[in-house]
């Protein structure tokens, strides 16, 4: 059975993008799923000095070889002005000092979504551009919109938008074959 990890970009309790994942680790019928929590995993500041000074956090490591371990991955990532949080922002730039290669390969969702309008649209175009830079197999791609109103109940409750995650969970599925 193939297993699958999934987390947010986002370090907060309540994180809406953890959520979504949720939702979508649940339809993944025929895999085992794995939700990960960045403040599981948490790591110092990363900086140049302190990587001299005392090498690579155990944590970086640690989530790192989750990722390794599995066959696919599904990440949405939260926008914070424009961009990734401080909290993943940090941790991808451990992974990345540690292999530059951190995706793997690995069949990846790619997901984001933001209380506003543009469900994190800039944050999207820029892991688009940029993963594949490490080696992520960006293999279906969704964006959620105004979560609040599309998002109740621990699922999306604007159908069309449903439909059009499970069109994007169905290339996921069919990549990881
Ligand atoms: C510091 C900060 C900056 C934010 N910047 C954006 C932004 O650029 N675009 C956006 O759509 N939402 C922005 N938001 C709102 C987030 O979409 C909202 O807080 C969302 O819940 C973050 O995802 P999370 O709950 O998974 O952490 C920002 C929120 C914070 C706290």
């Amino acid at each position: 059975m193939k297993h699958i990890i999934g987390f947010a970009g986002s370090n907060s309790k309540n994180s809406i993008n953890k959520q979504l994942v949720k939702y979508t680790l649940e339809q993944l019928d025929g895999a085992t799923a794995e939700l990960l929590d960045l403040n599981d995993f948490a790591v110092p500041l990363f900086g140049v000095d302190l990587e001299k000074e005392q090498g690579y956090p155990e944590n970086a490591k640690r989530f790192l070889e989750k990722i390794r371990s599995a066959d696919g991955v599904v990440i949405s990532l939260a926008e914070h002005n424009s961009a990734y949080t401080a909290a993943f922002k940090n941790m991808f730039d451990w992974m990345s000092r540690i292999d530059r290669k951190l995706f793997n390969d690995k069949p990846m969702l790619l997901m984001a979504s933001s209380t506003g309008s543009r469900g994190g649209a800039s944050v999207m175009a820029m892991a688009s551009d940029r993963f594949p830079r490490h080696s992520a197999n960006i293999v279906a791609k969704f964006s959620l919109p105004s979560f609040n109103d599309n998002f109740s109940d621990g699922s999306i409750a604007n159908e069309e938008l449903n439909e059009e995650l499970k069109e994007e969970i169905s290339k996921f599925k069919k990549a990881l074959q």
